[in-house]
């Protein structure tokens, strides 16, 4: 089974997020009523956490077909104009890490967006005239990791705007064991609840781990995943009680050892730890920040109490 096997295709079964589900149950019902497309949608946060899901939802409960790109992807304007002559009324756009598309074709989509008009130039020289052309009207979903990276004449022009949050220990252990359901692997609810504890707030990771306990249950522990399993896999991994992974580790012990707990910049705690300033900024450090072992200041990343307890190293409490 891939990730699509496990993903909710209904809001009805997408679990967590409840504030998100409320909103956009409200809002896709009226626009259905109205016989409307939805407005633009911005979802952001973490990696993970079911943004693309949640994309997949808006368009199978809105009965529109779902065109998925990304920001990267879309290197000219014809690349997006490729993609928006084939919408028909009611589909759903998604374009995911939308922070990422380059300005020239940030610019057509303004149009797009705001007129379902599509300006664009055609040839080149002296002959280059610019066309344009009516678009049906659709929903562009757009998702960005951090809200703030986007312009904000791009921002202005999404109607709904959507945070993802971290999962709860409960919530996490539901997906587990609704996608164990799905996998047919028996599960008990301890084992669910130790996949769940150590999954960093994600489903994602939540249902990764959950394929290495299957493994580790067909394996050594009778088929079954128990806490044991859940246990002698999750250990295998290094991933510790916290659900620290090698690289939480790595950053939370660089801003220990290497920086007297902080404050340090991020781009020297990247350089400390051979790691891409946005990697620590997008993947890291928000559930580090969110679980209280980082806190971000003006002058930089500080280790917190939590953190040198989880190393039982001593904490002398005067940075910062
Ligand atoms: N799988 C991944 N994310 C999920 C969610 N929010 N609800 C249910 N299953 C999921």
């Amino acid at each position: 089974l891939n990730e699509q096997g496990i993903r909710p295709s209904r809001l009805h079964d997408y679990i967590g997020q409840h504030a998100v589900r409320d909103q956009m149950s409200i809002f896709m019902q009226a626009a259905s009523a109205r016989g409307e497309c939805l407005d633009h949608t911005l979802i952001f946060g973490p990696p993970g956490l079911g943004k693309t899901t949640l994309a997949m939802i808006i368009a199978a409960e809105m009965n529109g077909t779902l065109h998925s790109t990304s920001g990267p992807v879309l290197e000219k304007p014809g690349d997006l104009a490729a993609i928006m002559t084939n919408l028909e009324a009611g589909d759903v756009l998604f374009i995911d890490e939308i922070h990422r598309l380059g300005p020239v074709v940030e610019e057509i989509l303004y149009p797009a967006m705001e007129d379902f008009q599509l300006d664009i130039m055609i040839g080149e020289g002296p002959a280059a005239r610019s066309i344009k052309l009516d678009l049906p009207k659709f929903t562009l979903v757009g998702a960005t990791t951090r809200a703030g990276l986007l312009t904000s004449p791009l921002r202005d022009r999404f109607g709904i705007v959507q945070r993802l949050e971290f999962y709860s220990e409960d919530e996490l252990q539901e997906i587990v064991s609704r996608a164990a359901g799905i996998f047919e692997l028996p599960i008990d609810d301890s084992g669910a609840n130790e996949i769940a504890k150590r999954s960093r707030g994600t489903p994602r990771i939540a249902n990764r781990l959950l394929r290495r306990v299957r493994d580790f249950a067909e394996v050594r522990h009778q088929g079954v995943a128990t806490k044991a399993a859940a246990e002698d896999a999750l250990d295998t991994l290094k991933v510790d009680q916290a659900g620290f992974d090698t690289m939480d580790r790595r950053l939370l012990l660089a801003l220990i050892d290497k920086f007297d707990g902080g404050p340090v910049g991020v781009d020297s705690l990247a350089a400390a730890i051979s790691e891409e300033r946005d990697t620590i900024e997008d993947v890291i450090e928000p559930y580090l920040i969110q679980q209280g072992y980082i806190t971000r200041t003006p002058r930089g990343r500080i280790a917190t109490r939590l953190a040198y307890q989880h190393f039982g190293k001593p904490w002398l409490g005067t940075n910062g």
